[in-house]
């Protein structure tokens, strides 16, 4: 019920975002940014980035870090670089089995405009290749990534979840965009794609949050393929529409330099630098069965995920398909 009075809602006019465009965050990355929906029945929504600060304690190899910056915040997160680097894990207090699990896991519903709350769970990056070409990301933060379950098992679940799409503008004009699935992902033109209006739509796979063009059934055993039915299945739907540019910061990144500017002063920026994880490391002793765990590392941020492509994709091969496949 609730999932058909979002959708109806969905339809009437979606609020102005509340960024406005700058020199360096030209205006058409808003007019075409992507709309997502989350699945009807995925109970891990987006949430807010400095939240996540707030429900978790920087620890390498699960010990709490002397001397880290007290509160925590999206300003100094970057000092932890030079306190376990790549080992700072950003533990979360009650730990990723936390049975009844914290509210925080769950995010923020949207409203029926697609915002949450004043919560920020977007960061725009822009990188602006010169001669009128431009890539903008769209990086998705949820507090919580719920594993598919295969064969009655579940798999992957982890604290903090990075997703992304990324359009390729050419003169202002969007030619193609990136899906990010799980470890890979997928690539479209931009005329394949759903819209509304000129914005395109995102689908997001229930818990997991992988980025699907098309809604329905999706098996990911073959990063990329996006078959229809298999072993390791997500799910998406028409369930609440998400506008995440109503709670973004945004960003323009030289990666000559690798400096992230921030699109007005009050941005914080120093969040991006961050050379560690978002959640809880892989618990000790966890069982695995075939190398996959139930609860696994929580992942990296967006300076990551290729920031500076030659490609559409983070990787080759790189098909931009021309038609969506495997729909519904
Ligand atoms: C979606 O995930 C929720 C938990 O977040 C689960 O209860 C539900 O069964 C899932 N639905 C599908 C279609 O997988
Ligand atoms: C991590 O901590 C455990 C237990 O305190 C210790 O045995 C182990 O050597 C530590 N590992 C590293 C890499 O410091
Ligand atoms: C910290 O991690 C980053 C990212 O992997 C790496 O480039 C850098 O060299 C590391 N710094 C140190 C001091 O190890």
């Amino acid at each position: 019920m609730r999932g058909l009075i979002s959708y109806i809602a969905a339809l009437g006019p979606l609020a102005t975002p509340l960024i406005q465009a700058t020199a360096t965050i030209p205006s058409y990355v808003y007019d075409y940014a992507p709309l997502v929906w989350l699945h009807s029945q995925d109970a891990y929504r987006p949430g807010d980035i400095q939240a996540q600060l707030d429900h978790t304690t920087p620890q390498v190899n699960w010990t709490a870090i002397q001397g880290a910056p007290s509160p925590l915040t999206l300003n100094n997160l970057d000092q932890l670089n030079n306190l376990g680097n790549t080992s700072v894990y950003l533990t979360s207090h009650e730990g990723i089995a936390a049975d009844p699990e914290p509210a925080w896991f769950r995010g923020i519903t949207p409203d029926a405009q697609g915002r949450i709350g004043d919560a920020t769970g977007c960061a725009i990056i822009v990188v602006d290749h010169g001669k009128g070409s431009v890539d903008a990301f769209y990086f998705y933060f949820y507090p919580y990534n719920k594993g598919d379950k295969v064969l009655g098992m579940e798999f992957g679940d982890h604290i903090g979840d990075w997703e992304h799409n990324m359009i390729r503008f050419a003169n202002g004009t969007p030619e193609a965009i990136w899906f990010s699935q799980h470890a890979s992902g997928q690539a479209f033109t931009y005329n394949a794609l759903e819209k509304k209006g000129k914005r395109p739509i995102a689908y997001s796979g229930n818990g997991t949050h992988a980025n699907y063009a098309v809604k329905g059934q999706h098996d990911h055993t073959i990063p990329g393929l996006n078959l229809p039915t298999g072993f390791l299945l997500d799910y998406t739907d028409r369930g609440i529409l998400w506008d995440p540019t109503l709670n973004a910061y945004a960003y323009a990144y030289d990666p000559s330099t690798g400096v992230f500017t921030p699109s007005t002063a009050d941005v914080p920026a120093a969040w991006l630098e961050f050379n560690g994880r978002w959640g809880d490391d892989q618990p000790p002793g966890e069982p695995s069965i075939f190398g996959e765990a139930k609860y696994v590392a929580g992942p990296d941020g967006p300076k990551f995920k290729g920031l500076d492509r030659v490609l559409v994709c983070p990787s080759k091969p790189c098909v931009v398909l021309p038609f969506r496949i495997f729909a519904e």
